[in-house]
């Protein structure tokens, strides 16, 4: 791996501190950890049909390194988990890493980002557990796009798991759209019309350059500023809410049930108010999506590290994140080739 930069040591007041923050004084409550990379889908814009050079199991972290990684980012201030992946349900473990991160003192609520393939067979289960909160990634309703943009069948029961996941009142549900110009522009106002009767939140998502298809530099690329200027003049009435810190801009219609944000992933105008600390499914510590630097957890656990060492790796990789996304893309060349080993 490049090395980008040299490490900024700790400053003693930042060892003593349990919280995680940064050189900005921004604060770090939001743990997303990836599970696994390997997904049931093969979405275009995130890897090639036949995926990407996957890891061997042996190099993923395994379940009780997981709770153990929960356990001590706790005392650290982290109060929110999301379970990410590649796809999170295909771990075999899943509603049992959701049980106990859901016991964990000082975890507040534990999320699932999925992409619904198989949430008719697990949501029951998983709401048991005491999972808050699902986003459902699909970026289509029509079955033929869906088949283009993943490569896959699969529309009708990722549907069926989302009314599945709404009757059993799961408090927080979202579906996940990645806008993309001449592909789903003319649904808009589908997506907008769930909200009519659902309590959901649809969020439209600028396209990422993290793929190596390089779909973006197609045209498709649907920038924040006119997705909020086409939603607006589709609903003159939408009245901004309030919503989570990725959601630089969340509507309501009035009437409607449901919320409607965009997320400007690519314009990151979202980066001076960010929470995030990111685990890969391998094991190391993140601190922006658009970092190329990474932290060595694995290496840690594996080798009889103490709780200490751990809270103090996440500590020095959050002092040393960077003001914001274009500044960490600048140091550096990205080194993961999907998404799906940085678990979005
Ligand atoms: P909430 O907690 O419900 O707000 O979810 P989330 O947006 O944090 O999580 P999700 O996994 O649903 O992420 C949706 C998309 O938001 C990701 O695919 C990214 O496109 C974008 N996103 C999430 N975190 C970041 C971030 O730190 N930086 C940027 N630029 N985009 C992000
Ligand atoms: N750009 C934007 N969003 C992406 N996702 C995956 N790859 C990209 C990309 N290149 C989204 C998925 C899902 C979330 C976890 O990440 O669609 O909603
Ligand atoms: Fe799978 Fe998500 Fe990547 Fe699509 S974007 S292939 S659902 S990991």
């Amino acid at each position: 791996m490049q090395t980008i930069t040299e490490t900024i040591p700790l400053p003693n007041s930042a060892l003593r501190e349990s919280l995680l923050h940064d050189r900005f004084g921004r604060v770090f409550s939001y743990l997303r950890i990836a599970v696994n990379e390997r997904c049931n889908l093969r979405c275009i814009y995130c890897m090639p049909p036949e995926g990407v050079d996957f890891q061997s199991k042996k190099e993923l972290l395994t379940t009780r390194e997981i709770n153990r990684i929960v356990g001590v980012a706790s005392t650290l201030g982290i109060s929110k988990i999301r379970f990410t992946g590649g796809e999170p349900l295909l771990h075999p473990h899943i509603v049992s890493l959701v049980g106990t991160a859901v016991k964990t003192p000082g975890i507040e609520s534990v999320h699932l980002t999925t992409n619904g393939l198989l949430l008719r067979e697990t949501a029951e289960a998983l709401r048991q557990a005491g999972l808050h909160g699902i986003n459902i990634s699909f970026d289509t309703l029509d079955n033929t796009k869906f088949k283009t943009i993943t490569r896959k069948e699969g529309l009708p029961v990722v549907l069926e798991g989302l009314e599945l996941a709404l009757m059993l009142e799961f408090p927080d549900v979202k579906v996940n759209v990645v806008a993309m110009r001449g592909f789903n522009d003319d649904e808009i106002t589908d997506f907008v019309e769930l909200t009519r009767e659902h309590p959901l939140t649809v969020r439209f998502i600028e396209l990422m350059p993290f793929d190596s298809h390089q779909i973006w530099k197609t045209g498709k690329f649907y920038q924040a500023e006119h997705l909020i200027s086409d939603l607006t003049t589709l609903y003159p009435d939408l009245t901004p809410v309030n919503g989570s810190s990725t959601e630089h801009c969340v509507f309501q219609h009035p009437g409607y049930r449901g919320k409607i944000a965009v997320i400007p992933a690519y314009s990151r105008n979202l980066c001076s108010g960010c929470t995030r600390v990111r685990l890969t499914a391998d094991g190391y510590i993140r601190n922006c999506l658009y970092s190329h630097r990474e932290y060595n957890l694995r290496e840690i656990l594996r080798n009889d590290g103490t709780d200490r060492e751990i809270a103090d790796l996440f500590k020095t990789a959050m002092w040393n994140k960077l003001a914001d996304g274009w500044e960490a893309q600048r140091r550096g060349e990205e080194h993961r080739e999907s998404m799906t080993q940085i678990g979005g």
